[in-house]
């Protein structure tokens, strides 16, 4: 066996072990992502190998919180991707606009950001008290930072640049109060925000959303893996609901493909089709 195929054993047993014990189930997530984060948290762990480490992951939950940090990538921006907030306003809010409630599932929320740029948008558009967001991570610690709602000051700056390219209609400013060098956002933007831990590759579908955002997450995730999270959106959506994946993800040639619309050409929207009568 060479060194790599080795390698490659140490990870499939550490993930089969990490799911057995303590039930997060990375056993479908990409090898080489795996392969690249295991492997630098390895060289800061001061271990040789995973296999010593294993012993120890599997006994002290200190050390594994420490590796699921570094598995789970969790950069994110307000207003990320601009355009594709600029389509949401254009694209979608029109159609939410004429329900009585919209509920809202942004999977994979990280630190919060997303679902804050949600509320804004919603917010600006006129559907104060008619919405509720569900923001959901399989990372506790992320969705601790998310609830807080601060963020470093220094970010503020790219923050309110993507606001305006996504179509802000007043000044990002309004929206938070900077003290010494961070920036709190409004308590109001919470207001309507549901923080919870969810697990795509375990856990249960959420009912009747008209709007699902999984971006930026399925990228890490095998295509078995994949075929499931889409399957819980799937059942999750109400019909005319719309799904939103991120710029590096399509619904080309997934199971669901033919009960969805492409709603734009560039930006990953979909729209769930009304079922036949
Ligand atoms: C790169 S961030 C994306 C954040 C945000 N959606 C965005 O596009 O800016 C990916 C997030 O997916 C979360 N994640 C990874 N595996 C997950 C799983 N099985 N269930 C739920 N969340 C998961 C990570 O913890 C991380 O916070």
């Amino acid at each position: 066996m060479t060194n790599d195929e080795l390698i490659d054993l140490e990870i499939k047993l550490l993930m089969e072990g990490v799911y057995q014990v303590y039930g997060y189930d990375f056993r479908d997530y990409s090898e080489a992502s795996l392969r690249r984060r295991l492997t630098q948290w390895l060289s800061g762990s001061g271990l040789a190998t995973l296999s010593l480490a294993q012993s120890q992951l599997l006994r002290d939950r200190a050390l594994f919180n420490t590796l699921l940090r570094g598995i789970t990538v969790n950069v994110s921006d307000m207003f990320r991707d601009p355009a594709f907030f600029k389509a949401l306003r254009e694209q979608v809010v029109p159609h939410l606009q004429t329900y009585p409630f919209v509920k809202i599932w942004h999977a994979g929320c990280a630190s919060g950001e997303e679902a804050y740029s949600m509320a804004i948008l919603l917010l600006e558009e006129g559907l104060k008290g008619r919405f509720r967001i569900y923001a959901t991570d399989i990372n506790e610690e992320v969705l601790r930072k998310a609830q807080e709602g601060i963020y470093p000051l220094q970010e503020m700056q790219r923050f309110t640049r993507n606001y305006q390219q996504a179509g802000g209609r007043c000044s990002f400013s309004d929206y938070y109060t900077a003290r010494y060098d961070h920036a709190i956002l409004n308590a109001q933007l919470r207001e309507n925000i549901v923080f919870a831990a969810h697990n795509l590759a375990v856990d249960a579908d959420f009912g009747e959303m008209n709007l699902i955002l999984c971006r930026n997450v399925m990228i890490y995730f095998k295509q078995p893996l994949k075929e499931r999270v889409l399957g819980l959106f799937d059942n999750s959506l109400a019909p005319g609901g719309f799904l939103c994946l991120g710029t590096k993800e399509s619904l080309d040639n997934r199971e669901i493909s033919g009960r969805y619309e492409a709603i734009t050409q560039r930006m990953q929207i979909y729209r769930k089709k009304y079922a036949k009568k």
